[in-house]
């Protein structure tokens, strides 16, 4: 049996037959071009044969669309991902029987009003899909974080020599290399227990884990234990960034938690910009202090000709590490297993906890 969040690929449930006439009534209120990049032609075919899918694509345009009244009246599981228009109040009105919305994308704290989940509406999302991606970048980032191939890619390009003259000009650094490192993971998010099991799974490493309110990503493994923010940020050769950005969390990693890492610490940041001060970590890089690898900044974009960008021990992408190119497919195919659980009674696997919204991403 695959659990929830193992494996690549969610199980299929439903066989494949054709849909019955008493099937739910499912309406996709997706872009088109943004259903053919989410959907494979086998995830449609799943779909097709577990749902009376109105492809009612102008729902995009607004729930509000008078042509759409017969199928927002019979809609019982609607489908919404990137793009989709805002769930309201007045558009809930209109979709009585409406039991399900499944998200093929990550975050619906801003999709969805709290009347969806006041009325007993449940909601899915395939942030568990995004996420892998996310840990994959992560693990990446780690790696050659820890290489310091950053600085030594702008060595090689800017033709520096070591004192023997090799272009492997490798002096001056506080310490290379993947071996016994300590990396602590902010966040016991879904992105952030991914990371654990990879670092588990394919470094040595031990792993201190921060996270106020689950244990999620603690097991028997002696390597990965619980700490305190502050211990972590003193102990980890790496911090890795996996919780939300929420007011409590806002600017989390300050100049005083910057100063607790020691020198040569490797912050990687995936999660949002705003978790971390770019002022107190612009002055942390550019002495040399700590090196950062960034997929979200704050501002996103930074403003041109931030010296982050030029410094040799930051590398920054434009987010890019949750699902992107063929990487998108994979919310599709686990939003469509959540449907096809759905319509064979079973609970959901991926449903919003409402309460806590407030803490999730
Ligand atoms: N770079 C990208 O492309 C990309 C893609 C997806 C998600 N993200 C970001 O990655 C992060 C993790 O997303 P997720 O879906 O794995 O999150 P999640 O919703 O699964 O989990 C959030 C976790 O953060 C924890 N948390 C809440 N407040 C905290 C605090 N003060 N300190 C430490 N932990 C706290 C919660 O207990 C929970 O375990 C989010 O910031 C999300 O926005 C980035």
């Amino acid at each position: 049996m695959i659990s929830k969040s193992e494996g690549e690929l969610p199980a299929v449930v439903a066989p494949t037959a054709a849909c019955p006439r008493t099937a739910p009534r499912a309406l996709l209120a997706l872009d088109p071009a943004m259903a053919r990049e989410v959907f494979t032609a086998q995830a449609w075919r799943r779909l097709e044969a577990c749902v009376r899918l109105d492809r009612s694509l102008t729902a995009v345009g607004g729930f509000d669309d008078p042509a759409l009244r017969e199928e927002l009246a019979a809609c019982e599981i609607l489908i919404t991902g990137w793009g989709s228009p805002h769930l309201g109040p007045s558009a809930l009105a209109r979709m009585p029987r409406l039991g399900h919305v499944v998200h093929c994308a990550g975050t619906v704290k801003a999709l969805f009003d709290p009347a969806v989940y006041a009325r007993g509406v449940s909601v899915s999302n395939a942030a568990e899909a995004n996420a892998v991606p996310v840990a994959q970048y992560t693990l990446a980032a780690i790696i050659l974080g820890a290489k310091r191939a950053f600085t030594l890619a702008h060595r090689l390009g800017a033709g520096s020599l070591d004192e023997h003259g090799s272009h492997r000009d490798l002096t001056g650094l506080p310490w290379l290399g993947t071996r016994g490192l300590t990396v602590g993971v902010i966040g016991a998010s879904r992105i952030g227990t991914r990371v654990v099991r990879l670092v588990r799974e394919v470094l040595d490493a031990s792993v201190l884990l921060y996270d106020p309110y689950t244990d999620a990503g603690l097991t028997a493994d002696p390597a990965v234990r619980r700490a305190s923010l502050a211990e972590l940020l003193r102990r980890s050769d790496v911090v890795s960034v996996h919780a939300p950005l929420t007011p409590e969390t806002d600017r989390l990693i300050g100049a005083a938690e910057l100063a607790l890492m020691r020198d040569g610490t490797v912050l990687v940041n995936t999660a949002r910009g705003g978790l971390v001060d770019t002022d107190a970590l612009r002055r942390e890089v550019l002495r040399g202090r700590i090196d950062a690898v960034l997929d979200v900044t704050d501002p996103e974009p930074l403003a041109e000709g931030d010296d982050l960008h030029g410094a040799p021990n930051a590398f920054i992408t434009p987010h890019i590490a949750g699902a992107l190119g063929n990487e998108i497919t994979r919310l599709g195919d686990l939003a469509v297993a959540e449907i096809e659980r759905i319509t064979s009674g079973l609970e959901p696997w991926h449903a919003v906890d409402a309460a806590g919204l407030g803490r999730l991403a």
